[in-house]
């Protein structure tokens, strides 16, 4: 079984890739699943993809971890998308894993186009950058399917600079004090269409006289922000000048 989140879709890229190759189930994290969290694994494996945030686990990801039923004998890889470096993830999803009794198998990074671009310097990547992580990202799926299939157990990431301070630290404190949805709001360019709260997977966005509001519930995966035609989804006056960014 393949289990994904993703908000801009690069995660969906590569768990339906992953999928193509292994023809295992693909199933993805969204409101259904999270207030039914059952597992069926393929194989005894489940291969759990997501991306990284804050050089972390998504919250949501570790909320479905801690209340997830399957079977105790499976074994759980990961695969990670991320822009620029994952920190400790890998030891923080098998430290989940471990916790619920289950057993943690690989952990593997696959370099994608960058989507956060809620702080000051935080942008994404240029047409450039992005196409060039783009080209690249089929044949390294390839080789992490090829090591999945022989049984492999690597850690195979990008820890970056510093990883213990940005995921000991600076993760705690993301997302304590910087993963509210209360900011959001749409501008005066909103056209009605719906297409940010058809993308949320936390059904998080409702539709109220032709314009969205956003309620508590929230990833903060940036899909709603991102999809918007019109570049009306605003968090704050920081966004203004940012750009946006779709898995193609
Ligand atoms: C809230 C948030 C935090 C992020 N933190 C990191 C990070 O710590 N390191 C990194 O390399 N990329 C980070 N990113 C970028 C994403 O991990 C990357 O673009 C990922 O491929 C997005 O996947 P998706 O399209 O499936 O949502 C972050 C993105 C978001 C939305
Ligand atoms: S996607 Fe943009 S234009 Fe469409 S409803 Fe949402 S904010 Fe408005
Ligand atoms: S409200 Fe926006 S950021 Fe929050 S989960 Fe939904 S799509 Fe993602």
């Amino acid at each position: 079984m393949i289990l994904y989140f993703s908000g801009t879709g690069n995660s969906r890229a590569v768990a339906r890739y992953l999928a193509t190759l292994s023809g295992d189930r693909i199933v993805g994290i969204g409101r259904k699943f999270i207030e039914q969290p059952e597992l069926s694994a393929t194989g005894g494996r489940v291969i759990w993809v997501f991306p990284c945030y804050s050089w972390g686990v998504p919250p949501v990801v570790r909320r479905v971890i801690a209340n997830v039923k399957g079977d105790k004998g499976d074994i759980h890889h990961a695969v990670v998308t991320f822009g620029d470096d994952v920190g400790l993830t890998a030891e923080m999803f098998r430290s989940d894993i471990i916790s619920r009794g289950m057993k943690p198998g690989g952990v593997w990074g696959v370099r994608m186009p960058n989507t956060y671009v809620l702080l000051p310097g935080f942008d994404v990547d240029t047409g450039a950058v992005a196409d060039a992580k783009l080209a690249a990202a089929d044949s390294r799926i390839e080789a992490v399917w090829a090591e999945i299939k022989k049984g492999v157990v690597s850690t195979d990431i990008v820890r970056g600079t510093f990883p213990g301070i940005k995921t000991k630290v600076i993760y705690p404190l993301f997302t304590r004090y910087m993963m509210s949805p209360k900011p959001f709001a749409a501008t005066d360019a909103c056209v009605g269409c719906g297409k940010c709260a058809d993308s949320c997977p936390m059904d998080n966005i409702k539709m109220k006289q032709r314009r969205p509001e956003w309620g508590t519930d929230c990833s903060l995966c940036l899909g709603c922000y991102h999809v918007c035609p019109h570049h009306a989804v605003t968090y704050g006056r920081v966004t203004r000048r940012k750009g946006q960014y779709r898995h193609p």
